[in-house]
């Protein structure tokens, strides 16, 4: 058979709804000022869907020193990867000022936080070790895992027996090989918005040996007193060997960091294949990630805002009755049942009706007959967007309960 006919019958999981739900489902255009309020499809919507956290993407200070970085140095500089040719003070002094915040020896910067974690598992492990994770860890684990030759384990999310009774097991077998044990866990989940439950992983370090890395995309920025972070939030900080962050989230930017003790983070810098034979970050992206950097170490403001709307708007819809499941950060899950066909349903009635962008999550990034809507609150939204969007979630809810998006009486745009 030839391969590219096979593929073109072969979707994906995911691809088998590309062409109904192409262009609005998925693949959106939001268009304008990063904000609470874009266009889509010529209208203007408000948007729960970026996770520019901290409002700081479209921020003037932050667009100035974007624009002042570029003018200066261009997108080209420097060329090469790090180890040949593309290593800068810069760059160097970016991962000291993120070591110093999240409390770290050494930080290193990843060039996407996804490629990153690829290699800083790829070259953690060998065959001899054992690899221990979460059930519901990002793709980006999951991908850094299929590099592993040696045995890997996972426990249902947050399932602290289980996590025990795995890392028994994987005790059991490192004696016999002489490998090490590694866990990963997230620090906030970015579709549930719960926490790893770094209490609980980090004291099994009493009753094992194991090394843990904690991915904390979400938390990163967002989480902790001085958004250092989930484990800063946990005050885990000391028994969390590896700390992973993304500035594609909270720090609207490009690129992330691994930081932890400085013989490690060597290590990783001359064994992560992504970053050796990769082109280093450029230096709008890393002057950009100082000052952002600067603005969260220095303004609160932005976090106790981003908490306020956040903490608004998961009051707001638990008390009109919505599960948002175990979420005790930023993001928010509505969690609705029912069939893929209602979920795009629903959300297009948010979007045409109420003028509301939410992403929508459905089977099989989440179980069969579970709809996932998923709010971002963000600095940039307002209390009046708080309230609005209430009320629009109760309406639909009644609907939803009234059986008429599966009548198909508000049907206008399905998916199946
Ligand atoms: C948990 C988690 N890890 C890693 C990443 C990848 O980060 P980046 O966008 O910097 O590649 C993401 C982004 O979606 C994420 O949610």
């Amino acid at each position: 058979m030839d391969l590219f006919e096979k593929i073109v019958k072969k979707p994906g999981p995911i691809g088998i709804y590309r062409d109904k739900a192409h262009g609005y489902y998925m693949f959106p255009k939001l268009e304008g000022e990063l904000s609470n309020k874009m266009v889509f499809m010529g209208k203007e919507r408000l948007v729960w869907s970026l996770n520019n956290y901290l409002g700081l993407g479209n921020h003037p200070e932050v667009r100035k020193a974007d624009a002042e970085a570029a003018a200066q140095w261009g997108l080209a500089y420097p060329m090469g990867a790090r180890m040949m040719s593309g290593h800068t003070d810069y760059h160097e002094k970016l991962e000291n000022e993120l070591a110093a915040y999240v409390g770290r020896e050494a930080a290193y910067l990843l060039n996407y936080g996804y490629q990153g974690m690829l290699s800083i598992i790829d070259s953690l492990v060998d065959r001899k070790d054992v690899i221990v994770y979460d059930s519901e860890a990002h793709a980006c684990i999951i991908d850094g895992m299929r590099l592993h030759f040696g045995k890997r384990f996972v426990y249902p999310h947050n399932d602290m027996n289980n996590l025990d009774k795995e890392l028994e097991r994987a005790t059991k077998i490192v004696k016999e090989t002489g490998g090490g044990i590694l866990v990963i866990t997230e620090g906030v989940y970015g579709m549930s918005g719960d926490l790893g439950n770094l209490k609980e992983i980090t004291r099994l370090k009493d009753k094992y040996q194991f090394r843990l890395l904690v991915d904390d995309a979400h938390g990163f920025g967002t989480m902790g007193p001085t958004g250092a972070g989930t484990d800063e939030h946990f005050g885990v900080r000391d028994k969390v060997d590896l700390y992973f962050g993304t500035f594609a989230k909270a720090f609207a930017g490009i690129g992330g960091f691994i930081a932890g003790k400085k013989e490690i983070i060597w290590h990783l810098m001359y064994n992560m294949r992504s970053q050796v034979f990769a082109k280093s970050l450029p230096m709008p992206m890393v002057i950009g990630a100082l000052k952002r950097l600067e603005m969260v170490k220095t303004m609160p403001e932005f976090r106790e805002k981003l908490w306020k709307i956040a903490n608004a708007l998961q009051k707001g819809l638990r008390d009109k009755g919505f599960n948002l499941g175990n979420t005790e950060s930023p993001v928010t899950p509505v969690i609705l049942s029912g069939e893929v066909a209602e979920a795009t349903q629903i959300t297009y009635d948010l979007r045409e009706n109420y003028n509301i962008f939410c992403s929508i999550v459905s089977f099989p990034v989440v179980p069969k007959g579970i709809i996932l809507l998923r709010l971002i609150p963000t600095a940039s939204h307002t209390m009046e967007d708080v309230e609005y969007t209430i009320k629009a979630f109760s309406e639909v809810k009644e609907k939803l309960d009234a059986g008429k998006y599966a009548s198909g009486e508000i049907e206008k745009m399905v998916v199946e």
